[in-house]
Formats: C-alpha cells, sequence, structure tokens
C-alpha cells in the first residue's frame, strides 16, 4: 500500500513539473489569481494601455520572461529602479508574491 501511494504522488508532481514549465521561480500562476487585481487596472490583459494614470506608458507584462518581471519587481523594492507607482506596489510584495505573480504574467502573454 505504502509504495503504491508513493508512486501516485510522484508521478502527480512530474506532472505538475511539466505543466508548470518554469521550475526556477518556483512561482505558482494560479497563487496569483488574487493578488494579480491590485495590478489589473494598470497592466490589463490584453488592453494593456491604461486610462489611469493616463500620462504613463505601463508596460505589457504578459508573456514577459519570469525571471525579468520578478527582477524588475525587486529593483522596484530595492529603489533601484525608480518609479512612485510601482515602488509603492512592490514594497508590499514578498518575495513569493513576485514569483506568483511573475508565473502568471509569464503564462498569460501565449
Ligand atoms: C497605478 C498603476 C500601476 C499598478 C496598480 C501596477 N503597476 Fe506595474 N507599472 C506601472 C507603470 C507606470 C510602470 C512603468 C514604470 C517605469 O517606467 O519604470 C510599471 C512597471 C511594471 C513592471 C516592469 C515592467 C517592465 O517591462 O520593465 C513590472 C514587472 C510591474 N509593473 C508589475 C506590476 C505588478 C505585478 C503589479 C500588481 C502587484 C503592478 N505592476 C501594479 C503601473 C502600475
Amino acid at each position: 500500500m505504502q509504495g503504491r501511494r508513493t508512486t501516485i504522488s510522484a508521478a502527480l508532481i512530474a506532472t505538475a513539473c511539466l505543466a508548470g514549465g518554469v521550475h526556477a521561480a518556483e512561482g505558482d500562476a494560479a497563487a496569483a489569481k488574487d493578488k494579480r487585481s491590485m495590478c489589473i487596472g494598470c497592466h490589463g490583459i490584453p488592453g494593456y494601455r491604461t486610462t489611469f494614470p493616463s500620462v504613463y506608458h505601463v508596460p505589457k507584462l504578459g508573456g514577459q520572461h519570469a525571471a525579468y518581471l520578478v527582477k524588475a519587481l525587486q529593483a522596484y523594492k530595492s529603489g533601484e529602479r525608480s518609479h512612485p507607482t510601482m515602488q509603492g506596489i512592490a514594497e508590499g510584495l514578498s518575495e513569493q508574491d513576485m514569483a506568483d505573480l511573475a508565473a502568471y504574467y509569464a503564462q498569460a502573454g501565449k
């Protein structure tokens, strides 16, 4: 019995890895579902041009590499990359939030 259970869970893990594609980031796109509600207003998909704040050009996130997105968010948080809005947002994100959001947006453009 024990042996059989182990086999089944190993198979599930293997399937999840294949489906996930990006392993390195450890981001969970599904977990980003609630977190991205605060990004949608500005980084909507597919209409990524926002009406607020209309003076800004808002980059499209969907389809960008997860590693790039995480790096960008970390750079806003650390102040290395400065933009008042995104710094304010990134300050509230944990490493896991960033990885999850990046995993979501990396998939979203495809
Ligand atoms: C109030 C509008 C607004 C909200 C809300 C917002 N962003 Fe942004 N975001 C921007 C703008 C404007 C830029 C471009 C800033 C710049 O020039 O550096 C940007 C840039 C970025 C970049 C860098 C993209 C690139 O191509 O370099 C990432 C990544 C990003 N945002 C992620 C997020 C995530 C994730 C959320 C939600 C947690 C979010 N943003 C919420 C306006 C917003």
